[in-house]
């Protein structure tokens, strides 16, 4: 590069010149004279000391000659005029610690500004009362807590004021009578401060004659909102009111809103409000934005809409009631709102046709219809001007899409709901593939049964979720390209072809149920995966796992079970250091399991069908202290059942049957506490994952499910899964007796230790097993008598016996005798009812047997726990599995508490079919 033609020594004088001024500008910039006097600046050094600067945003505040105007130092601004200090904006700056008292010495400081800083909970400080000149203060989400100073009455010029607080740690306030004196307040946000039991709020709010914001979110404010309707100081200057997330408790919309002329913004979203819209809002001409959303109105839309148009027809552009399952009717045109933007009427109770109107509302954007009743066919008609519409939600009514095979909408969308709509001829909707910018994009449960066109697999680059499950799509995933790892759901088709090679693209995948077989080299990312939800079950994937699952670090859930995967579990998986629920069942995998003791989330491990062949390992029950459900079922493990598995203190479902495991039942087996505990809290075992979703990171919730063979049905359990405990042994080479430590195991629903070689009694003390719903001794070697307690456990459905050495005669009790002889056959020496063997004359007739305590020595016989069955039976588990023989009165007496339970547990046991791919 050359340099311009311009003479040398021209240049020397020009820096010289320059120089001259720099020297003089500096000189200038160190005269105290015209920076901020001595008092000043030891006030702002004070308030450094007080403060951790972790962020070193305090670095240029110091007496380094550099320095030496405090004017100059970040964060600080001073007057043009006087020079002194008058704004201090210190938000965001990661500061901690304690604010000097010196503060007060900058007595002509305007603006303070705190912010987003860290004040460990302390109060905010009384002297910033004496701050009498400050316009604005900002001391939001700076974690202050205790109560609010009244001293803050004294800022008697102060126009701006935000106190909002994190909800966690509120500060809070015993009364607003501080506020009436601030006379200048024009904003006021005290969002999420807890004002709880601050009766006079509205009439502190109400003595501020220029207040144009007032936003109280979240601060428990207590109803009424307003006590009668009068004229507000403040009503004529109000033009935002936010008063969301309190609990008004049932109270009306006050009508004194009306009043405001002003009012711009009015929200008032999860408020607990019931009632209509008062008919003072037909007063509202400057209303732009009305969130009703969330509360409990009821009344006809159409008196809504007719209330607003009013006046407000011209200005409205925001119209929120969504959430509001009592506001019914239909949807009137509303073209007269022609400023209309954003319209959300989601979760109402409307009915009816979507005027084809709607089409000619050309500033809309935001159209929310999403879980009405609305029905009828949507048509091109209906949005033939809505060129701005980016969010459309028409989820979950009764609609049927019908556009033209190349219909070009006028609009991207960025949000596209159409879950659960009906399209025309089933047909895929060809028009999504004009769309470029989703985000969001739902279809499921959309009735289309068409093959995917190639093209509609150029996604939106920007997608973050998409849905389109539950349909009957044909078709290969196309080449995807994904940059914000999306939440995809494809489950429920009939896709086909290889496991798409995205797996380190996307935060969740659900390909289950489909037709897709190959898997290429579909795992093997080359760096670590956000990969946190990966379900391919029920697909026709016959392939060897791959070596390479140390890439999977945030895993929670991995579901391949029901397909072909064939060769040994890799040794990688056990790196799954997230991993929460893995199930591998129902495949051909063989040999030996590879360590998991890496794996201490896992709570759900399911292993069952397969051909897994060694010895069940020790690092089970001495690491993955978490586990809650355990099935090794189907396999071919062997030797004895280690005593670590009693470690497992939370486990609920330990299902070990048919393997080949010797040996004795441990006697520990009464260290399982959660087992040896009766009932549980929750009715399902819930999980949480991550997925990024627009910028941030969303949490998604699933349930654990597992299917669990009962009374010889497999049924699937999922809705109710952790009310389910069971132990199941059976089909195994067990030996000895039944230790008579598992009658400590109270809260077991199920015991199944059928077709073992056990011999020795059955314990007598097995009638404290009162939870028992279903127990199955049958095929084993087992003698003695039939305790009497086992005719006590009332709520028992299913009850196997048979194929044993049991003698003497069955217990007459609330139960034995309703099962059929089925149950106790195969044992030669027993006998009395149900079966047709009548019992030695010496034995007692029935009537009187039923006390006689022959053999249990638990002395269970008190009237105490008489009373307990009816009880114990009517809030039991046993309902869940709807089972129980309505035989008997003192069952019947339960008969309709058991229909309302029912209907309150949602009851979900389905018998699986077995790879019925044509149930698909
Ligand atoms: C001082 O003047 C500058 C430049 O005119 C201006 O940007 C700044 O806002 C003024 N400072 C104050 C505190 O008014
Ligand atoms: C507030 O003002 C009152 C009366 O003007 C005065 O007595 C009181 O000391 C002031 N409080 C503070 C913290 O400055
Ligand atoms: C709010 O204050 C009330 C009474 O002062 C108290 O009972 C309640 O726990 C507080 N709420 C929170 C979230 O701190
Ligand atoms: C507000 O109104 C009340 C009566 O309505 C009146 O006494 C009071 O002076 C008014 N306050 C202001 C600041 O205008
Ligand atoms: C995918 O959709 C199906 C049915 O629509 C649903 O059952 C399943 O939970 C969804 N999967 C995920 C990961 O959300
Ligand atoms: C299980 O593996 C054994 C050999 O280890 C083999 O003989 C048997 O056929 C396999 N069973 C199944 C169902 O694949
Ligand atoms: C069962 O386990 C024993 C060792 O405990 C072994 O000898 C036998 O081969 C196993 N049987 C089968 C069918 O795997």
């Amino acid at each position: 590069m050359t340099l311009p033609n311009i003479d040398h020594e021209k240049q020397i004088y020009c820096f010289k010149v320059f120089y001259a001024f720099l020297v003089v500008l500096l000189l200038r910039m160190n005269n105290p004279c015209i920076g901020c006097s001595e008092r000043e600046m030891q006030a702002l050094l004070a308030l450094k000391q007080g403060l951790l600067d972790d962020d070193k945003s305090l670095l240029s505040w110091g007496r380094e000659v550099q320095n030496k105007d405090c004017c100059q130092w970040d964060g600080v601004y001073c007057s043009n005029h006087t020079g002194d200090v008058v704004k201090l904006d210190l938000g965001d700056q990661s500061l901690e610690g304690d604010i000097s008292p010196k503060l007060i010495h900058l007595q002509h400081l305007e603006y303070l500004n705190l912010s987003f800083n860290y004040f460990s909970l302390s109060k905010i400080p009384d002297f910033i009362g004496s701050l009498s000149n400050l316009r604005y203060l900002d001391l939001s989400y700076a974690s202050f807590g205790d109560e609010i100073p009244n001293q803050l009455e004294n800022l008697t010029h102060l126009e701006y004021l935000d106190l909002r607080s994190y909800s966690d740690y509120p500060i809070y306030a015993k009364n607003l009578n501080w506020l009436s004196n601030l006379s200048c307040l024009k904003h006021l946000d005290l969002s999420s401060t807890n004002l709880t039991g601050v009766v006079g709020w509205l009439e502190a709010v109400n003595m501020l004659p220029k207040l144009r914001n007032l936003i109280l979110q979240g601060c428990n404010l207590p109803p009424p909102i307003i006590s009668a309707v009068y004229v507000m100081n403040s009503s004529k200057s109000l033009v935002r009111v936010d008063l969301s997330w309190n609990y008004f408790n049932g109270s009306s919309i006050p009508a004194s809103f009306g009043n405001m002329s002003s009012l711009a913004h009015l929200i008032l979203h999860r408020s607990q409000l019931e009632g209509g819209i008062p008919n003072s809002f037909a007063k509202l001409c400057r209303l732009r934005e009305l969130d009703l959303g969330s509360n409990s109105l009821s009344g006809q839309l159409s008196d809504f809409v007719e209330t607003l148009s009013k006046c407000a027809q011209k200005t409205l552009e925001s119209l929120d009631i969504s959430y509001n399952p009592n506001i019914s009717g239909s949807l009137p045109d509303l073209t007269n709102f022609l400023s209309l933007k954003h319209l959300s009427l989601g979760g109402n109770n409307l009915s009816g046709r979507i005027p084809e109107s709607i089409g000619q509302m050309s500033k809309l954007e935001t159209i929310g219809f999403g879980g009405n009743s609305l029905d009828g066919v949507i048509s091109e008609t209906h949005f033939s001007k809505l060129s701005k519409l980016s969010y459309l939600d028409l989820s979950s009514n009764s609609l049927l899409l019908n556009f033209s095979f190349d219909w070009i909408p006028p609009f991207q969308l960025r949000d596209i709901n159409l879950k659960s709509c009906k399209m025309w001829l089933s047909s895929f909707p060809k028009w999504l593939q004009t769309q470029k910018n989703y985000t969001w994009l739902d279809i499921s449960d959309a009735g289309i049964s068409d093959t995917i066109p190639s093209l509609f697999w150029d996604l939106s680059p920007k997608l973050t979720f998409m849905d389109i499950s539950h349909n009957q799509m044909r078709g290969t995933v196309g080449n995807v390209r994904l940059e914000f790892a999306p939440h995809l759901n494809l489950s429920w088709n009939q896709l086909e072809g290889p496991i798409p090679s995205i797996l380190s693209e996307v935060s969740a995948l659900d390909l289950s149920h489909n037709n897709i077989s190959g898997a290429a080299s579909f795992l093997c990312p080359t760096k670590d995966s956000s990969l946190s939800f990966l379900d391919l079950s029920g697909n026709h994937v016959s392939e060897e796992l791959p070596d390479c699952w140390t890439y999977f670090k945030n895993l929670v859930f991995l579901d391949l079970s029901n397909n072909y995967f064939f060769g040994k579990i890799p040794t990688t998986m056990g790196y799954l250091f997230s991993i929460q629920t893995l199930r591998l069942s129902n495949n051909r995998f063989v040999g030996e399991l590879p360590q998991f003791d890496n794996c201490g989330k896992l709570t759900l491990f399911d292993l069952g069908e397969n051909n897994l062949s060694c010895s069940i390992p020790k690092w089970l029950g001495a690491s993955l202290s978490n586990l809650v459900i355990l099935i090794l079922r189907g396999n071919q493990f062997y030797r004895s059942i280690p005593p670590q598995l009693c470690h497992l203190t939370r486990i609920q479902i330990l299902d070990l049957s048919m393997n080949n495991i010797s040996g004795t039942i441990p006697k520990c087996l009464n260290n399982l506490i959660v087992l040896a505990q009766k009932g549980n809290s929750d009715l399902a075992i819930q999980h949480a994952y991550y997925t990024y979703l627009g910028g941030g990171l969303r949490s998604w919730l699933y349930d654990d499910e597992a299917s669990l063979t009962w009374k010889g049905v497999r049924s699937k359990y999922k809705s109710t899964l952790g009310l389910v405990k069971s132990i199941d042994l059976s089909s195994n080479k067990l030996i000895g007796e039944i230790p008579s430590e598992i009658t400590d195991l109270v809260g077991l629903v199920s015991l199944n230790l059928s077709q073992n070689q056990l011999t020795g009694q059955i314990p007598p003390r097995i009638g404290m097993l009162q939870e028992l719903d279903s127990l199955d001794l049958s095929r084993n070697q087992i003698n003695g008598r039939i305790p009497n307690s086992l005719s006590r456990i009332d709520r028992i459905g299913y009850l196997n016996l048979s194929e044993n050495d049991l003698a003497g005669k069955i217990p007459i009790g609330t139960q034995l005798q309703s099962f059929g002889p089925s149950s106790y056959g195969g044992n030669p020496l027993l006998c009395g009812l149900p079966l047709l063997r009548t019992c030695d004359e010496e034995e007692k007739g029935p009537g009187q047997t039923m006390l006689v305590n022959q053999d249990d020595k638990d002395g269970l016989i008190s009237q105490g726990f008489y009373i307990s069955l009816g009880l114990g039976f009517a809030v039991g588990f046993w309902g869940v599995f709807g089972t129980l023989l309505f035989n008997r009165s003192c069952r019947y007496t339960y008969f309709n508490f058991w229909t309302c339970f029912t209907d309150w547990l949602y009851v979900k046991a389905e018998i699986i079919r077995q790879r019925m791919p044509n149930t698909k």
